[in-house]
């Protein structure tokens, strides 16, 4: 019997975009569609009628057809949900944040890992075009040294009642600053402000630190009057901006920068500012959730690694968990406990890999 089928589950807003991805990229073998919600399902049996809709995972689990299962339910539901999944046998990809503790994260990239399972996590914002680019002009030297990076990502709207700012849109940017700067982050120190709901905050202002002194700061807000997605590295011979508004022209490389003159009479150091072109690059225009989803259905084709795989999501909610303690010390600094490298972590079976890798400092450092 086939085992290639898919199964959806979570058919809300973000649920929405993947099974409309699904139909284009997997039908027949987008199979089941799971939620809670009857009036979700009512939806769901109306557009996609080749597909069985049912409230909850076991009819899934039940389907030796099925493979694997796409998770798009609400953050707390993640981990419950991917476990019982890997468990019982199935490849999984699950929207971000992985879980909502380091320990939870950790638990499951072992089990994948330890099952020869596929688990990736929906870290759109490494698929997207922009980003991709981004990386590749800071690896290639174009920015010389990288200096700092800054993010905003604000709206008015869509408030949550029960996830603060940084857990609900902060992966984005977790994810965003990992996967440019490469390097494991090292502190986190939080603030935020409470103004709708007791006990969230609809702002947040989060600074990271990774190494070599590069600073990243992360501002997210749902409270806020302009629709704002950008992101700013600044390095010493060249800056970047990613406005993921601009539809147009979303990255821009501007030869900007200030280079060290002859000192003045007195010794002080100067600084001469050049303000040179900015470069826009032709980029792809592929929906970045396309290319996520096809690549996860190569890995559970192949057995490969996925880039967002387990212990990338573990890293971005390593973050995600130091900013609450930090928040909670009044914005102490924090440190964030070290996660396995993708080159060094743990493959999952089947595939190559360098050696063990150091998770079990992870394991020891975040249990
Ligand atoms: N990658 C992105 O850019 C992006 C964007 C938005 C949201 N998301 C993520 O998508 C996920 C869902 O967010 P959303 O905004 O669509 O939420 P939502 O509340 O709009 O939808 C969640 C759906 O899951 C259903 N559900 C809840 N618990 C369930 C369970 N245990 N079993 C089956 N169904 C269940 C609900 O009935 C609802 O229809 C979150 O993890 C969020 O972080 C990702």
């Amino acid at each position: 019997m086939a085992t290639d089928g898919l199964a959806l589950i979570g058919f809300g807003y973000w649920g929405t975009n993947l099974a409309r991805n699904l139909d284009r990229l997997a039908t027949p073998r987008w199979r089941h569609l799971v939620d809670a919600s009857p009036e979700r399902r009512r939806t769901a049996a109306e557009l996609y009628p080749g597909v069985r809709v049912s409230a909850d995972l076991d009819a899934v689990l039940d389907d030796d057809g099925v493979g694997a299962v796409l998770i798009a339910t609400p953050a707390p539901s993640h981990a419950p949900l991917v476990r019982r999944a890997l468990a019982a046998g199935r490849h999984v990809f699950v929207e971000k944040p992985l879980a909502m503790s380091v320990v939870d994260a950790v638990e499951l990239a072992e089990t994948a890992e330890r099952h020869g399972l596929v688990l990736m996590v929906g870290h759109t914002f490494e698929y997207v075009p922009a980003v991709v680019r981004m990386r590749e002009y800071i690896r290639s030297g174009e920015l010389g040294e990288v200096l700092h990076l800054h993010s905003q990502r604000l709206n008015l709207g869509r408030i949550q009642s029960d996830l603060h700012t940084f857990w609900s849109i902060g992966p984005h940017d977790v994810s965003i600053a990992n996967y440019l700067l490469g390097g494991q982050p090292r502190w986190v120190a939080a603030h935020g402000g409470r103004y709708l709901h007791d006990g969230v905050e609809d702002v947040m202002f989060v600074t990271v630190g990774y190494p070599g002194d590069v600073v990243a700061h992360m501002h997210v807000s749902w409270l806020d009057p302009a629709k704002t997605r950008r992101t700013t590295v600044v390095g010493t011979r060249r800056m970047l901006v990613y406005d993921d508004m601009n539809r147009e022209a979303p990255l821009t490389l501007f030869d900007k920068g200030a280079e060290p003159v002859e000192p003045d009479g007195q010794g002080v150091r100067r600084y001469r500012l050049r303000d040179g072109a900015a470069h826009v690059p032709v980029l792809s225009t592929a929906e970045p959730l396309s290319v996520e989803l096809g690549h996860f259905l190569d890995c559970v084709r192949t057995g490969a690694r996925p880039r967002t795989d387990g212990w990338n999501g573990v890293r971005v909610v390593a973050v995600l968990e130091a900013a609450d303690a930090s928040l909670r010390a009044g914005g102490a600094t924090v440190n964030v406990p070290r996660v396995p490298a993708p080159e060094t972590g743990p493959a999952p079976s089947g595939t190559s890999r360098a050696g063990a890798g150091p998770h079990s400092d992870l394991t020891t450092a975040a249990r």
